[in-house]
């Protein structure tokens, strides 16, 4: 089967393609919102079709004019997660999306689609842990070398100099998490894309950047706009948006997202078609729930900020006035998104007493759901880095992370200040 859209255009604003983009209800009974398409494969309507279809979704010959691949097995492609993939390439300024079971899936199909033993991958820390593990521990045993240089100001240059010292021909991708978890340090994606097209240009090879935009992303920060090739997401987190699906996203163009397909379906990363559902009805408010977490979120790390207890607040409109990363805040970001690092006097003793004392948080890891969480990330999230290493790049023993829900705010500064009047 082919599917039919019923906004033609792309030319409306995400949030309005968010709602209607890329579903004909009359193709199913005339229902708005697009069913759960449980199914594990469609039916060709002749063998000539079958055969069209294999051919563009395994490349094998260019599209005719105006010819798309229509639907064959859910493990290639399925509507809810089709619609929902183009609903969020609109959002990030890219042409295609590919969705998967996890964020993790998402960033591991992207490493093995796009590298090749005896290739390196540069990447900023602090990231997230599982991501970390991954480069450094995974991607190792296939012969693929990675290079961490540290994240913010002039990590560009750092980038580079580790090109040049690793061999700048063998260099491939360049991950970067920015704002990172969880110290919100932002680096420069216009600063690094340049790097990598410099190297491309250099090598006659591309180099791919790509960017983990869950922290920000879709709505504050729009990475495609910066020279980024492929943005990543952990859709668990604020597309999800109800801590109730795991799953992944990347978008990028569709000659960089070609090897990143194929990787997803012969390695089977793709996600379900519910899960694919869910992050539908998801999208819908993803620009409502982001503004108002922000919203919190800013009034939230002004009073910590201000707190005797707590001794650092990571969130950027906290940034000085004047200083390079307030400066990249305001050139890359449209808003401040609503994760929260802060540190409190007294170590990690400190910080696991603040933690059981929430009353309205939950103590959980994950974050940009509806509900508030607070966790410490050198014991959780980032557990599987050493504490050393940690340390360097600001993730200290009294750290906590705390993601900002849709809670009252002034429940929420309740909450905070009896946490926090256990150590006080
Ligand atoms: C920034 C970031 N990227 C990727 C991931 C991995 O996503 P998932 O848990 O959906 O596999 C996480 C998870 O916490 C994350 O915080």
């Amino acid at each position: 089967m082919k599917r039919r859209h019923t906004h033609a255009s792309k030319d409306f604003n995400p949030e309005t393609l968010a709602l209607g983009y890329g579903y004909e209800p009359t193709l199913s009974e005339g229902a708005v919102k697009p069913p759960v398409f449980l199914t594990s494969t469609f039916q060709f309507q002749s063998a000539e079709e079958g055969k069209a279809f294999f051919q563009l979704a395994y490349g094998l010959r260019e599209p005719n004019e105006g010819e798309q691949s229509g639907l064959i097995y859910s493990r290639l492609n399925n509507p809810n997660l089709q619609i929902f993939e183009e609903r969020l390439a609109a959002w990030d300024l890219n042409e295609v999306g590919a969705t998967f079971a996890s964020g993790m899936a998402a960033i591991s199909s992207t490493a093995f689609g796009l590298l090749r033993p005896g290739e390196v991958v540069i990447a900023t820390s602090p990231i997230y842990g599982g991501s970390h593990y991954l480069l450094e521990k995974i991607l190792p045993r296939f012969g693929i070398e990675c290079r961490f240089v540290d994240a913010g100001d002039d990590a560009a240059a750092r980038i580079a100099e580790a090109a040049e010292a690793l061999g700048p021909e063998r260099v491939r991708l360049v991950f970067i998490e920015t704002p990172a978890n969880p110290s919100n340090m932002l680096t420069d994606i216009r600063a690094v894309a340049d790097v990598c097209e410099a190297l491309t240009a250099a090598h006659d090879r591309k180099v791919y950047l790509a960017v983990d935009n869950t922290f920000l992303g879709p709505i504050f920060q729009r990475p495609a706009l910066f020279g980024a090739d492929l943005v990543i997401y952990s859709a668990t987190k604020f597309i999800g948006g109800h801590s109730d699906v795991v799953a992944g996203v990347v978008t990028g163009s569709k000659a960089a997202m070609m090897p990143i397909m194929e990787a997803r379906t012969i390695l089977g990363t793709m996600a379900n078609p519910f899960a694919g559902w869910l992050l539908l009805r998801s999208l819908e408010t993803v620009s409502v729930r982001m503004r108002r977490q922000a919203k919190t979120a800013k009034a939230l790390a002004k009073m910590l900020q201000e707190h005797p207890k707590v001794t650092r607040v990571n969130y950027p409109t906290l940034l000085p006035e004047g200083c390079p990363q307030r400066a990249l805040y305001e050139r890359q970001c449209t808003g401040p998104g609503s994760l929260i690092s802060f540190e409190v006097e007294g170590g990690e003793a400190a910080a696991f007493k603040v933690l059981n004392s929430f009353q309205i948080c939950r103590l959980a890891v994950s974050l940009g759901g509806t509900e508030s969480l607070v966790e410490h990330p050198m014991r959780m999230t980032h557990a599987d880095i050493e504490p050393e290493i940690l340390i360097t790049r600001g993730v200290t023993p009294g750290l906590i992370r705390m993601s900002v829900g849709l809670e009252h705010l002034s429940d929420l500064k309740q909450d905070l200040k009896h946490a926090l009047k256990q150590i006080s």
